[in-house]
């Protein structure tokens, strides 16, 4: 199957995985729950949960860079790496479905869940549905040597091995969230938003990192971006995205990073650990569900949700202004989370003014 590839942002070779812009939409029906509390900021989602492979998601806009890459080496089979409900492991499938690639997903525990439907429902289940092959390690394996081991073996059998890291999180995968800064700025011209906040969930750091590197190298201010961190605390989050961020502005010939006060992370939806719903997550995912029938997901998009809720609900931005929450997608990990989430949500009452 031939694929075409064409030059992407900064002239990096990419192979389009997204379809094009995502919309920028605006949440009405939530706007007008929300301006019973008395919070009068405008509302946008970036849905970047609506492409058309995998079920969609931020990670498509990394495949997309990494993925060229591949095809332009001449590899033929990726390996790449998740916990069990990992989206970018699902949509790494996806798109080597539609690339005939061969898929090889290193999956581990990283979550402390062990009902039936976390190991097998949602992402697992899809993983097989696309034809990939999953490898899921005993804790305490090493998913880089099991990768080591894996690679080799396949090599023998004369297959060209590509390694993409964990969330496809480099440089050359940030850049698809770079491309993606230069899309919403475009998009926040036309519709003439007055945006102070752009929010989003920030795992492994390459979404905001590249979104970052995008806001600067267009010489903006990128202290309106936050970050939620749901995978590692404030300090080790913010380490990580400033570092990547920097990393991406070289890597496109745009500098460095010189002022770290310029990324925001923010750790307060985190809770007990990656993966393990909060109260603030459920009332997010419900009142965004109930209100505009679109969702979130429990372990990123929900959380993050909840934070910029909590900011808006704090009076932070008011009359005139406008923010934007980034869908990132995950939604199948929902289905991952009944039995433990089923009576939160259950108990979620919803009145005139919104979700209490
Ligand atoms: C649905 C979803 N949202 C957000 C993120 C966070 O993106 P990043 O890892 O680039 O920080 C992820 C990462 O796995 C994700 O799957």
């Amino acid at each position: 199957m031939k694929h075409l590839i064409k030059n992407g942002f900064a002239g990096f070779p990419y192979v389009d995985l997204v379809g094009g812009p995502t919309r920028l939409q605006r949440a009405e029906n939530l706007e007008a729950m929300l301006r019973r509390e008395g919070i009068n900021a405008g509302i946008y989602l970036k849905r970047d949960d609506l492409m058309p492979l995998g079920e969609g998601g931020n990670k498509l806009r990394k495949l997309q860079y990494h993925l060229a890459a591949v095809l332009n080496n001449g590899q033929d089979t990726v390996i790449t790496f998740g916990g069990v409900q990992s989206n970018h492991a699902r949509l790494t499938a996806a798109a080597c479905a539609r690339l005939g690639l061969e898929c090889h997903l290193v999956l581990s525990q990283q979550v402390d869940i062990r009902t039936d439907e976390f190991q097998s429902n949602g992402n697992p289940w899809l993983n097989r549905i696309y034809g990939a092959s999953s490898h899921l390690l005993d804790r305490g394996t090493s998913p880089q040597a099991f990768a080591e081991i894996l690679a080799e073996r396949l090599s023998r059998q004369g297959k060209k091995i590509a390694v993409i890291p964990t969330g496809g999180s480099t440089p050359l995968g940030a850049l698809g969230y770079a491309e993606c800064a230069a899309e919403i700025a475009e998009q926040v011209k036309a519709a003439g938003l007055n945006v102070k906040n752009i929010s989003m969930a920030n795992g492994s750091s390459g979404t905001q990192a590249g979104l970052t590197a995008g806001w600067i190298s267009q010489d903006k201010g990128s202290d309106i971006i936050t970050g939620y961190a749901v995978m590692a605390d404030q300090q080790d989050t913010l380490g990580t995205t400033t570092r990547l961020a920097s990393q991406t502005l070289e890597f496109i010939g745009r500098g460095h990073l010189t002022d770290a006060l310029s990324v925001n992370v923010d750790a307060s939806q985190l809770g007990a650990a990656y993966g393990q719903p909060t109260p603030r997550m459920v009332e997010a995912v419900a009142l965004l569900a109930r209100s505009e029938g679109i969702l979130l997901d429990p372990v990123y998009s929900g959380k993050a949700f909840a934070g910029l809720l909590e900011k808006l609900r704090s009076g932070m931005y008011g009359s005139g202004d406008d923010v934007i929450f980034l869908m990132t997608g995950g939604v199948p990990g929902l289905y991952a989370y009944q039995g433990a989430l089923e009576e939160s949500f259950l108990t979620q009452a919803v009145s005139p003014t919104g979700i209490q």
